[in-house]
């Protein structure tokens, strides 16, 4: 039974974004990652902004809405190697197999200038959001027949989420 002052806290950082998603544990342990600032970090007055691509992990997804801010960011990373033999994350990235995917959210399917994509995405009007897309990894198959994906589906739903919040910090998602 060791409650300190939680429920100040969490109204607190309810407002502002919480350090490092801890997921409803009661003590925010920093297991993994070294915490750059050895100082206590329940000063609201800094909040750090999205970081760009490859820094701290645990702060990787800290602007990202939930499930996504709460993912594993290695299972994210582990899981988007599935991907990557076709598909580049960073902006201007080029096509491989599968069309780059920086800036995929709130862009309509098949858009990406100079692939080619099947009739069956070309004939879609879908706009990507994080739920479509895990709908769409699920089963690329089953949710687009015909589309040219060569792709089973991540099976796992905690796969789907991490894979989804690590394509949502490294292409710059924005909100919404
Ligand atoms: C074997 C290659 C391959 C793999 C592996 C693959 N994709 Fe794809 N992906 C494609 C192809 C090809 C398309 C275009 C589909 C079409 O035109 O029918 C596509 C399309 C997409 C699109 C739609 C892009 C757009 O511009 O609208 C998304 C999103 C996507 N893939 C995400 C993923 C993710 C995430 C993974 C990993 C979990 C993945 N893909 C794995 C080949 C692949």
């Amino acid at each position: 039974m060791t409650f300190f002052k939680t429920s100040a806290f969490i109204l607190a950082s309810a407002a502002v974004l919480t350090a490092c998603g801890g997921g409803g544990g009661d003590t925010p342990a920093p297991t993994e990652n070294t915490v750059e600032n050895p100082t206590s970090s329940e000063n609201s007055a800094t909040e750090t902004p999205a970081t760009p691509a490859a820094v701290d992990n645990s702060e990787a997804f800290a602007a990202l809405p939930e499930p996504y801010k709460s993912a594993d960011f290695n299972r994210g990373k582990r899981t988007f190697k599935l991907c990557q033999s076709c598909h580049t994350l960073n902006e201007g990235g080029q096509n491989l197999v599968g069309p780059n995917l920086y800036g995929i959210f709130g862009r309509e399917i098949g858009t990406v200038e100079g692939f080619t994509y099947s009739k069956a995405v070309d004939e879609s009007d879908i706009v990507w959001s994080p739920e479509i897309l895990a709908d769409w990894l699920e089963s690329p198959r089953n949710f687009l027949p015909g589309n040219k994906m060569s792709f089973a589906g991540v099976r796992k739903p905690e796969d789907r989420t991490a894979v989804i919040a690590y394509i949502m910090a490294e292409t710059g998602y924005s909100g919404e």
